[in-house]
């Protein structure tokens, strides 16, 4: 196979060229950073678990309307996706306290919260994604009020959509986080869900014993971090044909 070209590398992702113009292929790698890339490590089979996870959750939201950047998954580790300008924000949506929001303000993780929160966090690792509001989005430029009404309402959307099918399958969706991009048609912008939908940014609790699914395990030391990425993917029905001994994919990426 020909070399393609590699747009950007990431903390748990690469990007490459794509096949046609306007497409790129999404690469998800085993590699796992915590705390402003501070913590660094790997989850074995953790790459292939998230291409198969967001596709499986960016198919199922375009079946109830929300656009978003996934065309098709290439194999085991690659997503080919539309080419988007992403909007330098981290959209996270909290339903129980958790995380940072319970250390700042104090708010005992597990509380579940009057109602759905949306906070914004700038892209920016050189200043460790702080938080930030919509003035700031507005004055900066980052996004317009109509933007920001827009990711609003599809993010509210994805929440409670997101929220019912994990819920359906014994987890509780206690947060995540979004990244959206403008595409570009006929001189018409429109706003699309991009990135990745994965236990990696999201807070997955069992429903029943309450315990953590997702990246936590990893931040927090818990162990068992492939086993609950792995069984986030069972209970969705969607662990890799191949079987669990395949998850560590191809070696090559080119
Ligand atoms: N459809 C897309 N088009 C262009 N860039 C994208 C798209 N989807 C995600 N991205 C960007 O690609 C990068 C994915 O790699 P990742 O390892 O998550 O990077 P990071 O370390 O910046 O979080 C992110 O910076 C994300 O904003
Ligand atoms: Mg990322």
């Amino acid at each position: 196979m020909a070399r393609r070209r590699q747009l950007y590398e990431g903390k748990a992702k690469i990007l490459f060229e794509g096949p046609e113009p306007g497409t790129i292929v999404q690469y998800f790698k085993d590699d796992a950073t915590a705390f402003n890339a501070q913590k660094k490590g790997t989850i074995t089979g953790k790459g292939v678990l998230n291409n198969r996870i967001s596709e499986y959750l960016m198919t199922r939201l375009a079946e109830i309307g929300i656009p978003t950047h996934f065309i098709r998954r290439l194999n085991m580790r690659e997503q080919l996706v539309r080419e988007v300008e992403i909007i330098p924000l981290e959209v996270v949506v909290r339903n129980v306290a958790a995380g940072s929001l319970s250390t700042r303000l104090g708010i005992q993780e597990g509380t579940r919260l009057p109602r759905s929160i949306i906070e914004y966090y700038y892209k920016n690792d050189g200043l460790q994604d702080p938080m930030v509001s919509e003035e700031h989005i507005t004055a900066f430029g980052w996004a317009s009020t109509q933007d920001i009404d827009e990711i609003v309402q599809m993010t509210l959307r994805v929440n409670d959509f997101l929220s019912g099918l994990l819920l359906g399958v014994g987890i509780v969706l206690v947060d995540f986080k979004l990244e959206f991009g403008r595409i570009w048609e006929n001189d018409e912008m429109r706003l699309v869900l991009a990135d990745e939908i994965s236990p990696d940014n999201c807070r997955l609790w069992d429903a029943k014993t309450g315990e953590k699914m997702d990246k936590d395990r990893f931040r927090r030391d818990l162990g068992k971090v492939e086993e609950a990425y792995q069984e986030v993917a069972r209970r969705l029905g969607i662990l890799p044909e191949a079987g669990i001994r395949d998850l560590k994919g191809p070696e090559t990426m080119q």
